[in-house]
């Protein structure tokens, strides 16, 4: 068994703060060849911080790191690289305007004669794709894939370098559940070849498929390590959150007035675009939830876009409020009304540079136009309150949106479209990254302000997470919606309903 050996790698005693923000204090961690070892800890506790002291992103105030014996202190990504240690971060940090060969080998490109060697770099992408059963045209632009296939392009750069270590924060999270399978596969080999694991996820079924041992931090300290089988899950959320989590809700119960027959606030009538969505119908009432089921590329994320004016519907109407509308922009949209809380944070999202309340207030600032803008004092108390209620974990609503973990800012994004009061409020996946704590919470809120009146509309990966906050279920298949299913419906009627229509 691994414990017989010396790790391969070694944290003790880190420590790390940012401006007075304790982010590390004094963790350990230990890391054997052949495990896949799961780093867990909620939103904010410190786990991508490890990682990047780890890989030497950031120097660690204190500790020591060693590695097969060896003290090191890498002071760069690539140095950790030369050491070994490879490394696939949260934030995708790729180039979409490179090809996908080029994100590949980025920095390494294999040379010939002193030029870089096109064609060998191609056909090693490939080969490194194949490993994670991907066939895709190597040489076209990474921007021109989808966010999990960009991941996966993430992941194979992480393997062609020949680690013996291998890190990654979150990298199932754009993932479906095939890909995550395929991915698992890959780190169950590599684990067979000795290389030794680090995994961040906020997922806890995965843990418990893939992993071998457990280290649970919670505000920057280390909590414990534990075999896998030692830590059931009610026991891991325990030592992640502190204390006991209360039970989950039971599924929604549709507000009585629909019995009477409220009127749609949204209608689709056979809208669609060729290529991209079959014609659909679709209502969203007042007050409803209604859930997108369907698996990744089944057309969840076309349908919100069509509704949205990310693209433009070639067939069919749209109705709100009973009326015939043609929403050309998101801005039309959001003049009518809506919001969209995109599913890819990085590109569609956040502005890392602007303050926590610079990037909440930001949609609403849009929708009021240039010359109603909010006041200062305004845009502070906007900014607190929603900081209090999605409890965002920064120091001050001045701090830079880029300096909060990864789940802070997605709670952040959430935020600044909750500020526009919508209507209509589209989420796509908004509970990635989300801790399982602070999922419940804001799936609470979400179901708070339908009670309020807001429709919504909501897609998410994880069928469990759709049933239980969904008044009703349209399930889409290869970019067709294929049915619907009322509340209290299961995760099973979702699959099998996916599946009839194979
Ligand atoms: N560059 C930075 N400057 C200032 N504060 C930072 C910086 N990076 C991280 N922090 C803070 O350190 C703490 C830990 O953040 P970290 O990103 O490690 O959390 P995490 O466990 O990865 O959370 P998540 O699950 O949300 O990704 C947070 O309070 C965060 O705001
Ligand atoms: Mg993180």
């Amino acid at each position: 068994m691994a414990q017989t050996q010396d790790p391969a790698l070694e944290l003790a005693g880190i420590s790390k703060d940012f401006l007075g923000v304790r982010a590390l204090a004094g963790v350990g961690l230990r890391l054997f060849p052949g495990e896949i070892h799961a780093l867990m800890g909620q939103n904010g506790a410190g786990k991508s911080t490890l990682i990047k002291v780890l890989t030497g992103v950031y120097p660690a105030d204190a500790g020591t790191i060693t590695l097969h014996g060896h003290p090191v202190r890498p002071r760069s990504p690539l140095e950790a690289q030369r050491l070994g240690i490879s490394t696939v971060y949260q934030e995708v940090n790729l180039c979409p305007n490179l090809s996908v060969a080029e994100n590949v080998f980025a920095g390494r490109y294999p040379r010939r004669f002193g030029a870089i060697d096109w064609k060998a770099m191609a056909a090693q992408a490939r080969a490194l794709l194949a490993r994670l059963n991907l066939e895709i045209d190597v040489t076209r632009l990474l921007a021109s894939y989808p966010v999990a296939v960009q991941q996966m392009v993430a992941i194979a750069r992480a393997l062609s370098v020949s680690a013996r270590v291998l890190v990654l924060d979150e990298p199932t999270s754009s993932l479906d559940d095939d890909e995550v399978q395929r991915l698992f596969g890959v780190l169950r080999k590599l684990r067979g070849e000795g290389m030794a694991i680090l995994f961040v996820t906020h997922f806890l079924d995965q843990v418990y498929a893939v992993a071998d041992r457990i280290t649970v931090l919670r505000n920057g300290a280390l909590v414990g390590e534990y075999p896998v089988g030692e830590l059931p899950a009610p026991a891991l959320i325990a030592a992640m959150v502190g204390r006991e989590l209360a039970a989950r809700r039971s599924p929604q119960q549709p507000p009585a007035a629909w019995e009477r027959g409220a009127a749609p606030l949204l209608e689709l009538r056979g809208l669609g675009r060729r290529g991209v969505l079959q014609p659909a119908d679709l209502a969203v009432r007042p007050g409803e939830i209604v859930g997108l089921a369907g698996l990744l590329g089944s057309g969840r994320t076309e349908l919100a876009q069509l509704v949205f004016g990310l693209q433009r519907p070639d067939q069919g109407q749209l109705l709100l409020k009973g009326q015939l509308r043609q929403v050309e922009t998101p801005a039309a949209a959001v003049a009518l009304g809506m919001a969209l809380l995109p599913e890819d944070r990085k590109t569609d999202g956040i502005v890392g540079e602007l303050s926590v309340r610079d990037n909440i207030v930001l949609a609403l600032q849009g929708r009021r136009g240039v010359w109603n803008q909010l006041s200062a004092p305004e845009q502070q108390r906007l900014a607190e309150r929603f900081v209090r209620a999605l409890d965002i974990r920064t120091a001050d609503v001045d701090t830079p949106i880029g300096l909060l973990s990864g789940g802070n800012q997605q709670k952040a994004l959430l935020a600044r479209w909750l500020a526009t009061q919508p209507l209509l409020l589209i989420l796509d996946e908004p509970t990635r990254g989300i801790d399982v704590a602070a999922k419940q919470e804001i799936m609470d809120e979400i179901a708070r302000l339908a009670a309020e009146g807001m429709a919504v509309l909501f897609i998410s990966s994880e069928v469990d997470e759709v049933v239980r906050v969904s008044h009703r279920i349209a399930v889409l298949r290869d970019r067709r919606k294929v049915g619907e299913l009322p509340a209290g419906c299961g995760e099973q009627d979702v699959y099998h309903l996916i599946a009839e229509q194979a």
